[in-house]
């Protein structure tokens, strides 16, 4: 049976219209960075239905998406214009070539991922960067005060309905610090974070030397 191992194939078509309306703020701010930037050039990893790139595109951006799953992908194309390219291929063994792009994107990618992976996604997405890019990640904060707890209500609410599985490895992203507790044991040094939804979510950024 095709997509039989994809999660994502029952939800594709849903994906934007369920998530489009909280995520507009931090697709902006992706797209503000890379105008900062004078980035030219990104790769959306696990990019999903092509949000990101879609919004990037219209600023002036030569963009590629990565992912994994071919719903994903076929709903991408469907919205994207043409002059986005998308690679369906593991975004932990990536088929492009080192130090290709000014910005790398992984966004709501990690959390859902175990320990391991998140590791190569990471080091995939650093491998990508040209010298002096900016690597954005925007997924989790780890919660802090009652608003971040709030925050993480609604959050946790949409993670649990996505599935047992997918619940228990945002629980484990958290616990292990969010994007930030992952960052520091990566031994990468964020430079400018961005929190969003009552600080729930973040963009985090940091540059290759
Ligand atoms: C929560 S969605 C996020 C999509 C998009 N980045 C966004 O911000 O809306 C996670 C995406 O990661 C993709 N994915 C999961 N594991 C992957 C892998 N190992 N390589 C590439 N894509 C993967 C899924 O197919 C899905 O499209």
């Amino acid at each position: 049976m095709p997509h039989q191992n994809d999660e994502y194939a029952q939800v594709a078509r849903l994906y934007d219209p369920l998530t489009g309306p909280f995520l507009r703020g931090v697709r902006q701010a992706v797209v503000a960075l890379a105008r900062a930037r004078n980035a030219h050039t990104a790769v959306d990893i696990c990019c999903g239905t092509g949000a990101q790139l879609i919004a990037l595109d219209r600023a002036g951006c030569t963009c590629t998406g990565v992912d994994l799953s071919l719903p994903m992908l076929a709903v991408a194309r469907r919205k994207s214009p043409p002059s986005i390219t998308y690679v369906n291929a593991d975004g932990t063994q990536i088929p492009l070539a080192n130090e290709s792009f000014d910005i790398t994107i992984l966004a709501f990618a990690l959390h859902e991922k175990p320990a391991p992976v998140r590791k190569s996604l990471l080091a995939e997405a650093m491998r990508l960067l040209k010298p002096g890019g900016t690597l954005a990640v925007t997924d989790y904060l780890a919660p802090r005060g009652l608003l971040g707890l709030l925050g993480h209500l609604g959050v946790g609410l949409f993670e649990r309905a996505a599935g047992a599985e997918h619940h228990a490895q945002y629980r484990e992203y958290l616990a292990q610090g969010g994007t930030l507790g992952l960052l520091e044991l990566r031994g990468l040094h964020p430079e400018q974070v961005s929190p969003s939804h009552l600080g729930a979510v973040g963009l985090v950024t940091l540059r290759k030397p």
